[in-house]
């Protein structure tokens, strides 16, 4: 498999990353946070303009998204699930499993599609850390901690190097609604 999957996550001091299906700091919004999200997420490869990226997501982190925000726009939207037979309203393709996403785009939308992003959820990420190819993990540390029922997995020091800086990728400290928090990148190390 030749293609980068970038995961993206923002993650508490604890590893969590959504509570009761949402966020785990919800209420309270950041902003910034998720304009970076769409940023990253929705900038194609210089000379991929004529393509857009792919997120791939579980059922229930579409299903966290508010309706008005479904899909997310400007980008190709796979949902996983085992249960459903169709997508969910709003979504362009259901997969059964994460390679069946990815060979999706191998198929006649692979003309369509630059780059992966993975967002989500918990088991996803957790088979994205064993997928032997290149990977690269956007994570916003969230400095303060909330109740959390789901998780982030460790990042292997073994597999993964912290970058000490990322172009676009602002490594200053960032504070909204009086949470910090940092952005951070991390590229896979040969497999
Ligand atoms: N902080 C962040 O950056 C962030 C990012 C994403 C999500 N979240 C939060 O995390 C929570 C949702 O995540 P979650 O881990 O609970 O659920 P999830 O992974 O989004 O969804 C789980 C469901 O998706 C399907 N699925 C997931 N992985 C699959 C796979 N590899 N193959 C086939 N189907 C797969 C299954 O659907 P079926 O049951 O239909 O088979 C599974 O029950 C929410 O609270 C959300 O707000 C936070």
């Amino acid at each position: 498999m030749s293609r980068v999957l970038n995961c993206i996550v923002a993650v508490c001091p604890d590893g969590g990353i959504g509570y009761k299906g949402d966020l785990p700091w919800h209420p309270t919004r950041l902003n910034n946070e998720f304009k970076h999200f769409r940023r990253l997420t929705v900038t194609r490869t210089p000379g991929a303009e004529d393509k857009q990226n792919v997120v791939i997501m579980g059922r229930k982190t579409w299903n966290s998204i508010p309706e008005k925000n479904r899909p997310l726009n400007d980008r190709i939207n796979i949902v996983l699930s085992r249960q459903l037979e169709a997508p969910p309203s709003g979504a362009h393709h259901l997969a059964r499993d994460l390679p069946s996403a990815l060979r999706l785009l191998d198929g006649p939308e692979g003309l369509l599609a630059d780059q992966v992003w993975l967002i989500g959820g918990s088991s996803m990420y957790s088979e994205v850390m064993e997928t032997p190819c290149p990977r690269r993990l956007f994570v916003t540390r969230i400095l303060k901690q909330f109740p959390s029922d789901t998780f982030f997995p460790d990042i292997s020091p073994a597999q993964f190097r912290l970058l000490p800086e990322y172009p676009g990728v602002s490594s200053e400290l960032q504070e909204e609604n009086g949470i910090q928090y940092r952005f951070q990148v991390y590229q896979s190390l040969d497999p």
